[in-house]
């Protein structure tokens, strides 16, 4: 196990909220962070640097005070798409120099001149994989940490049970583990501790929080869906990733026949706020993450909706339940 030293000692409970597009608000980040898990969120969820900046500023205000309790909060982080696609790669990358948000988390790109960016001011660089190729190539580039996104996760999804990524992964990494996809409860954060992972990295557990930025129909599709209604598909996106097979069908698409894309175009990923549908064929796709919902397989676990602060204090108890378990199974 390496955390590194910018987290120990800081977290509650090893959890990262991960960010999701149109989904992780301000609330949600702060509200994660002041319960002790880092909170996060992508710098493309605002229009513009300048409302990115402007989040970051509120960010650091709400995060100087510590909690009731005389606890600081925990570090939070920010997603940033590496792609040479991205319009705002150097002004986006300014405001995170200048903020010295804690955490960054790269995704589509890991680059050397982004990670001394980062390391300039102290702060840490995460990067996003689905397989060991992509885990040399962000190992290459400096990053401090991998994030694993195995099947079943939500958003952008990849491929790999987690068990055969964590083994693919360690032949080429050996530093900070972060493993995502499925997890939802404080049991499952203990199990992928035990799998080799040094945190855990939950996104539409956090979505079903009253502080997420969703509508009402998302949250309740969340609460009861069960795995079998999360399609893998890259007919949205163009990329694979998992959807709400109800959303889906309310968009007009039939779940069981969706289109078949006619090549990857991560233009609606890296400048997400142009009004042009993603080009998934010749038919006219409707918006990913907007009118598309994106969850994992997760929602297994989901019952209901609850503060970010609640969600954080059952996780808690559940994995301490889950480590008494544990220890009297294996002594
Ligand atoms: C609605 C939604 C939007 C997402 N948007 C992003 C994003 O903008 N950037 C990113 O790196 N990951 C994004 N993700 C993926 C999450 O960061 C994370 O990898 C994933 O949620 C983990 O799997 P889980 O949902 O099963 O917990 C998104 C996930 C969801 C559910």
């Amino acid at each position: 196990m390496t955390l590194p030293h910018q987290l120990q000692g800081r977290l509650r409970l090893p959890v990262i909220a991960a960010p999701m597009f149109l989904g992780s608000g301000l609330d949600l980040v702060i509200g994660a962070c002041r319960a002790g898990v880092v909170g996060t969120f992508p710098a493309l969820n605002l229009r513009t640097t300048e409302d990115f900046g402007d989040w970051l500023t509120r960010i650091d205000e709400a995060l100087a005070e510590p909690d009731a309790h005389g606890r600081a909060p925990a570090p939070y982080g920010v997603n940033f798409v590496v792609h040479r696609t991205n319009k705002r790669i150097e002004a986006d990358l300014e405001q995170i120099v200048k903020h010295e948000v804690p955490v960054v988390i790269t995704s589509l790109g890991a680059a050397k001149d982004v990670v001394d960016a980062v390391h300039s001011y102290g702060g840490l660089v995460f990067h996003d994989v689905v397989n060991a190729a992509f885990a040399s190539k962000a190992a290459e580039a400096g990053v401090d940490g991998l994030i694993l996104v195995s099947a079943g996760s939500g958003g952008h999804s990849g491929g790999l049970n987690p068990f055969a990524l964590i083994s693919e992964v360690r032949r080429v990494w050996d530093g900070p583990l972060v493993l995502g996809g499925a997890l939802s409860t404080g049991r499952d954060v203990l199990a992928a501790q035990a799998a080799g992972a040094d945190l855990a990295y939950m996104g539409t557990r956090f979505l079903a929080t009253e502080e997420s930025i969703i509508t009402e129909e998302y949250r309740k599709m969340l609460v009861e869906a069960g795995a079998d209604d999360i399609i893998y598909t890259p007919s949205i996106s163009t990329i694979p990733a998992n959807f709400l097979r109800e959303s889906i069908a309310r968009a007009g698409l039939d779940p069981d026949h969706l289109p078949v894309p006619e090549k990857v175009d991560v233009s609606h990923v890296t400048n997400p706020h142009t009004e042009e549908p993603a080009s998934t064929s010749s038919t006219v796709a409707p918006k990913a993450w907007r009118d598309v919902w994106s969850a994992g397989h997760s929602v297994a676990g989901i019952r209901e909706v609850v503060p970010v602060a609640d969600l954080v204090d059952q996780l808690e108890a559940e994995y301490t339940t889950a480590k008494g378990d544990l220890l009297a199974l294996i002594g």
